[in-house]
């Protein structure tokens, strides 16, 4: 068998975790993890469909992986994630790159070892999608990025159908996991030093077992030793309950944070794009959050030029998120995805148009994002130590609980530790801060 593997990932968190998973899989077979294509002998992408610019880069690692393949007869190329899980990528694969060894979908990822033996042996292409999956695969290994903190599948698929989105296609119906596993995994990384759990789902407000929903599964979780903090992520506004709010009070390790994606501040284009509140309700929802947790901080995505989205529409998208005030957000330009209703609406956006909205709205999402980070200065904010700074090798680098990236100086035995920093600077992305000793 091969050893060394090397795993290119693409998207989400869920897809992060998934490499986990991967890395996890192959080596408990006794395969080694390689940062380097080049000491490779299989590689693996791990694709994201979300928007046109992933599709991109994906056939451009593939493209730098044919030089390898070139150089080295038994060099394995497999790939797999939601691309994978798109007829005419696959097409496009099988036809444009006919050395690419293995093509695996979304649903089958566990069955990964096999079928690189399964190449190995028989040497010649396989292509195993499956439509979509009733089975949760449990007990599988992942191999952690972080030490001290760690990514929990709650649940996985996703119902919604916006009609921009083409995660329902990709990542199949909805179906949630068993609580107990769900808490037994998260014992388990506790044991192994983990204090910070993030809970990943399309949209964890509609998480819902025999026995409970999402708020029942904080509190289950919130009662585990060892684990300090709990996060989740994403969840949809039209799902978000007042029981999911009273979790920020009861549950002490829940983190007083929200990821709540807003999309568009115009009722007509939230219509179009099929997501099922309005501005109003988005509002008043942000409201009762804000009084039940007053601290809480808020972030959100935010897609620019959606089909038919006129001057007025993008206004009203200002204007929300000026009453809002996140302290963060993630915005797109819309981006057409083959096979969702959006693809086919009328009235495509003029690229021109969308950067120039996208560049006006990052500017007052930006301007907000630095004068909400003032308000910390010379608070003392729990910080989560999670390495050496990027950008700063003096410094080190971790999370407030409201998700503040927090720099200080410090001694590296630090890190995994949650510390009292004070701040005493406040950048537009970033605090820094001083190691306040108790
Ligand atoms: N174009 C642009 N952005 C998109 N997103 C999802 N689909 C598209 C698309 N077709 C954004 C949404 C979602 C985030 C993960 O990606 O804002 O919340
Ligand atoms: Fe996509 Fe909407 Fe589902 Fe989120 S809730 S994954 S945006 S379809």
């Amino acid at each position: 068998m091969p050893k060394n593997f090397h795993i290119t990932t693409f998207g989400c968190q869920m897809n992060e975790h998934d490499s986990e998973i991967i890395a996890g899989i192959l080596s408990e077979k006794g395969m080694l993890k390689t940062d380097e294509k080049e000491n490779a002998d299989v590689a693996i992408i791990n694709t994201c469909s979300i928007r046109e610019n992933a599709d991109k880069r994906f056939f451009g690692t593939l493209g730098q992986l044919k030089k390898l393949k070139e150089a080295k007869s038994d060099f394995i190329v497999c790939v797999c994630g939601c691309m994978m899980q798109q007829e005419h990528i696959v097409e496009e694969v099988k036809q444009k790159y006919p050395w690419v060894d293995i093509v695996i979908g979304t649903h089958n990822l566990a069955d990964i070892y096999d079928l690189i033996e399964q190449t190995v042996e028989e040497r010649h292409r396989i292509v195993e999608i499956l439509k979509d999956s009733t089975l949760i695969n449990e007990h599988l290994p992942a191999d952690r990025k972080y030490k001290y903190k760690s990514l929990v599948n709650i649940m996985f698929g996703c119902d919604n159908f916006c009609t921009y989105c083409v995660v329902p296609y990709t990542r199949g119906r909805e179906k949630s996991r068993n609580p107990h596993r769900i808490v037994d995994e998260i014992k388990y990384l506790a044991q192994d030093g983990v204090k910070e759990v993030t809970l990943l789902g399309q949209n964890v407000n509609s998480y819902k077992s025999e026995e409970t929903d999402f708020a029942g599964l904080i509190e289950m979780i919130n009662d585990v030793d060892g684990i300090e903090r709990i996060r989740f992520m994403t969840s949809h506004p039209k799902d978000l309950s007042d029981r999911l709010i009273e979790a920020y009070i009861k549950c002490d390790k829940l983190c007083k944070s929200i990821h709540l994606p807003l999309q568009s501040g115009s009722d007509r284009v939230l219509r179009r794009m099929n997501r099922r509140y309005d501005a109003n309700r988005y509002m008043s929802l942000v409201e009762k959050i804000k009084k039940a947790v007053p601290d809480i901080t808020i972030s959100t995505d935010i897609i620019v030029g959606f089909p038919g989205e006129t001057e007025e529409d993008f206004v009203e998208t200002l204007n929300i998120v000026k009453a809002v005030e996140y302290d963060s957000a993630f915005t797109f330009l819309y981006s057409i995805r083959k096979g969702t209703p959006a693809a086919k609406f009328d009235e495509q956006i003029p690229e021109g148009i969308k950067h120039e909205r996208f560049n006006r709205l990052v500017e007052v999402i930006n301007d907000i994002s630095a004068m909400k980070n003032q308000k910390y200065l010379g608070r003392v904010e729990d910080v989560l130590v999670e390495g050496v700074s990027k950008n700063n090798k003096q410094a080190l680098s971790g999370r407030s609980d409201g998700f503040k990236l927090v720099n200080f100086r410090g001694s590296e035995e630090l890190i995994g530790n949650i510390v009292p920093v004070k701040i005493t600077e406040a950048k537009t992305f970033s605090l820094f801060g001083e190691l306040k000793y108790r």
